[in-house]
């Protein structure tokens, strides 16, 4: 057997045991990538350590797969979740090149870098209230050119894009508040209480977001937003309150659900409904 091989294979075994002692599930798995992220030896046993701690493996390895791509991921910046690919397929779905297309509460980016690797040539937008998920999206979404914005929902977007968005995707923080206090740790304390927090039943942005949704979408445009399954139907009924019409999708194998809100197309309005009466 050659020296370098058999060293390789008792840190391998090492970190294994170390990251299983810490309770992490997939600990074979998590070893090869942080053998395989780390530049040096010290910077492999830094990355151990900050793991055993507790940091999240796409904190420490500095990215997180999602839909197939690489999506960077700073410290503190909400983790793209295995569940939210299916927001994603659904954006795209509902996408078209050319299409504007907008993700709020972008966090990483995650979203809407897919829409756009998925479409060709879209017009993408996407803003964040906080400021390292900006930066963090930024990266992501410089190779796709778009244009991400800081601030609190709609206020962070150019004027010039009401009436003008196709897609509109927003993750949403929509953990109820006093459901906070029972997430596991490495969301509980390494992601940003502002990522996760949705307010007493969840759904505070979401009505927020819904509310001013009709004048952002382009006729026909679409809102899709993640809900819990519980939360779907009150969901449902905020985005029918403010004249989007309503429908779920709902992903058993990923426990996903989108509710998807569309702007009619053509709204008529009661005077020119009575003029074609005439
Ligand atoms: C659940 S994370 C989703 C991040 C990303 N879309 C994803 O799926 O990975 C929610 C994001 O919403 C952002 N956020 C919370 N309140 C916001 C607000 N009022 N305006 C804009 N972004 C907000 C948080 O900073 C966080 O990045």
């Amino acid at each position: 057997m050659n020296g370098g091989h058999f060293h390789g294979a008792v840190i391998y075994t090492e970190i294994v045991t170390r990251l299983r002692d810490a309770g992490c599930v997939f600990a074979e798995d998590e070893a090869q990538l942080l053998i395989s992220a780390a530049r040096t030896a010290a910077e492999l046993a830094a990355m151990v350590d900050q793991r055993a701690a507790g940091l999240p493996l796409e904190h420490v390895i500095g990215w997180a797969e999602f839909c197939g791509l690489r999506i960077e991921v700073d410290t503190g910046v909400f983790v793209p979740r295995k569940r939210t690919e299916f927001l994603a397929r659904q954006g795209v779905a509902l996408a078209w090149s050319g299409a504007v297309v907008v993700d709020l509460c972008c966090g990483s980016g995650a979203l809407g870098t897919v829409l756009a690797a998925a479409l060709e040539r879209i017009e993408l937008h996407a803003a964040d209230i906080d400021p390292s998920a900006v930066k963090c999206a930024r990266r992501n979404m410089a190779a796709a050119g778009g244009h991400v914005y800081e601030g609190d929902l709609y206020e962070a977007l150019p004027i010039a894009l009401q009436g003008r968005i196709d897609v509109l995707v927003a993750n949403t923080p929509y953990v109820p508040t006093d459901v906070m206090g029972l997430l596991p740790p490495e969301a509980r304390i390494h992601e940003a209480r502002v990522a996760l927090d949705g307010g007493k039943d969840g759904l505070d942005i979401q009505r927020r977001l819904a509310a001013a949704a009709p004048l952002w979408l382009a006729p026909g445009g679409h809102l899709l937003v993640e809900a819990s399954e519980r939360q779907a139907p009150q969901t449902v009924e905020i985005f029918a309150s403010v004249g989007l019409i309503p429908r779920v999708a709902r992903s058993d194998e990923l426990d996903a659900t989108v509710v998807i809100g569309t702007r009619p197309a053509l709204q008529m309005t009661l005077e020119n409904f009575t003029g074609h009466l005439l």
